[in-house]
């Protein structure tokens, strides 16, 4: 199996990078390999809906995301960690959503779906300062979605609500342990 993690929060140590790290201790333990993708420190130009992927399946823009591309297209398994900012994933995890149209207009439009893998997961990762039941409908919506265009199936998620301060997951071994069963699934699946 490869993994590669787009991780969204803009808050170094914050709940989702710590949750990302243990899921990488269960990867490990499952012996698979993984990349780290920090999409704050990317450099990815707004979707300006051009509409030039749906001719040639190929952004516009040569930017960060052309490596990114080229990872979503070789790793199997994909996960997606965004804390819930408005109902929804951060900005910079949405940027990076929305140049996924390219993929979208290779399968939909091309009918050339990337991937060069085959069994392609997609996992969702989110934490959210509140517990309301309907908290994280947004991010899984948009992620289900977007692991279509990547030619994913929505294969799980880990989801955890009431956590705020910076690092507070910490003090939820049960949530961590969560985690690391997760990236042991992942690998392992
Ligand atoms: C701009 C912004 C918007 C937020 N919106 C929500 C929200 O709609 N619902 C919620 O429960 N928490 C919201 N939060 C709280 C974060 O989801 C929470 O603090 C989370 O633990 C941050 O994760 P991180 O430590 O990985 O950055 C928001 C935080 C910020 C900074």
């Amino acid at each position: 199996m490869k993994t590669v993690i787009f991780l969204g929060s803009p808050r170094k140590r914050g709940n989702t990078e710590l949750l990302v790290n243990e899921i990488v201790k269960g990867i490990e333990g499952a012996g698979g390999t993984y990349s780290l993708i920090r999409l704050p420190e990317q450099d990815i130009h707004p979707c300006i809906g051009c509409g030039s992927c749906e001719k040639k399946g190929v952004c516009i823009f040569d930017d960060d995301m052309q490596n990114l591309y080229k990872m979503i297209s070789e790793s199997n398994r994909i996960i997606i960690a965004s804390p819930i900012y408005f109902y929804n994933v951060t900005a910079q995890t949405k940027i990076f959503i929305d140049r996924c149209q390219a993929l979208w207009s290779r399968k939909y439009v091309l009918k050339t779906p990337v991937g060069t893998t085959t069994d392609r997961c997609g996992y969702l990762v989110s934490v959210a300062a509140t517990k309301g039941d309907r908290i994280f409908e947004g991010a899984a919506l948009t992620a289900r979605y977007v692991f279509d265009a990547m030619n994913c199936t929505y294969a799980g998620d880990l989801l955890v609500r009431g956590l705020d301060k910076r690092g507070a997951v910490a003090k939820r071994p049960d949530e961590l342990q969560r985690a690391i069963d997760l990236g042991h699934k992942i690998a392992s699946a």
